[in-house]
């Protein structure tokens, strides 16, 4: 396959998409020309809580505004499961031709849409190019749909998981205070600014013990911004080690919703209306047409 591949595959899920609606949603979809706001949440090393953070901002955002998660973990995604559905399609199908944009959306509440990533597929995890550009396609033929995407990143630095988070509005670091994911949203941040010096990341500290510990994080982290790459880097806030996540996760369910007085919900309500306040004004340019900019062909 090919990027005339791609560009038959994207026409065909075009034609489609006309006489598919898209899912229930609350209000009437934006005039032409406005995007989704576009936030990633990422961090150099797996585990220190992307999917969690992002199932619960979805679920907290998704209240007011129109939200579509992107589950960026390509072949070993578990988004779906933190919403508690089981899609029919996933990006690794719209990739390989077998489903077109909308085929892949997936409903998992009022107001709130999934694309997964597909699990247990390991040939996907690193995309060429003209696959990127399939999956720049769909975003860009739904976004509008929407008010915020929501991109849960796969861990690591590679090209493909830096140009996801560079095509987004803002990229949202998750670190813990492990020196080991401290060190590798160093990297990231590095990478991402390398790529694109005109981004503004900012980053949250997770499962900190108390705030004076998360305090200490986000200085060590603000500090080597500063020292070794001359950027001021915000922390948007923390949030507490709690076993209320763990129980969630077994149940399937993002914690503002199921253990709603849990500490951890009430720092992610925290964190999400600094992301409403904050993040929601000015023009987006998209994220479907900047991702598709940034892989196509020259
Ligand atoms: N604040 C927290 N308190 C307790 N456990 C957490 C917290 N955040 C994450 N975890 C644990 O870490 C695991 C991995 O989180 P996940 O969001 O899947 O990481 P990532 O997406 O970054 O790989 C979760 O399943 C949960 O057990
Ligand atoms: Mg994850």
């Amino acid at each position: 396959m090919n990027w005339d591949h791609a560009r038959r595959i994207l026409a065909w899920d075009g034609r489609r998409a006309a006489a598919v609606p898209a899912g229930p949603l609350r209000r009437p979809a934006p005039g032409p020309g406005t995007h989704a706001r576009s936030l990633c949440i990422a961090s150099g090393k797996g585990g220190t809580g992307k999917s969690v953070v992002t199932a619960s901002l979805a679920a907290v955002l998704a209240e007011t505004r129109r939200v579509l998660v992107i589950d960026a973990d390509l072949g070993v995604g578990n988004a779906h499961i933190l919403q508690d559905v089981a899609p029919e399609h996933s990006l690794v199908d719209l990739v390989e031709g077998r489903a077109g944009p909308r085929d892949v959306v997936a409903h998992c509440g009022q107001n709130l849409d999934l694309l997964a990533a597909g699990s247990g597929v390991s040939h996907v995890a690193s995309l060429e190019p003209w696959e990127m550009s399939l999956v720049a396609g769909a975003v860009s033929e739904i976004e509008r749909e929407y008010d915020w995407v929501l991109v849960d990143s796969g861990a690591g630095i590679s090209t493909q998981t830096v140009a996801l988070a560079a095509a987004c509005d803002r990229v949202l670091l998750v670190t813990t205070p492990d020196v080991t994911a401290l060190t590798d949203a160093y990297a990231f941040l590095k990478v991402l600014l390398q790529r694109d010096p005109r981004a503004a990341p900012c980053f949250v500290v997770n499962r900190a013990t108390s705030e004076a510990e998360a305090t200490q994080v986000a200085e060590r982290l603000r500090g080597a911004a500063h020292k070794f790459l001359a950027r001021d880097v915000r922390c948007l806030g923390w949030l507490p080690d709690d076993r209320a996540v763990v129980r969630c996760v077994n149940a399937r369910a993002p914690v503002v919703r199921r253990e709603p007085t849990a500490p951890f919900a009430a720092g992610l309500r925290e964190l999400a209306a600094v992301v409403e306040r904050d993040f929601a004004a000015g023009p987006s340019l998209g994220l479907g047409a900047r991702l598709g900019r940034s892989v196509g062909p020259a």
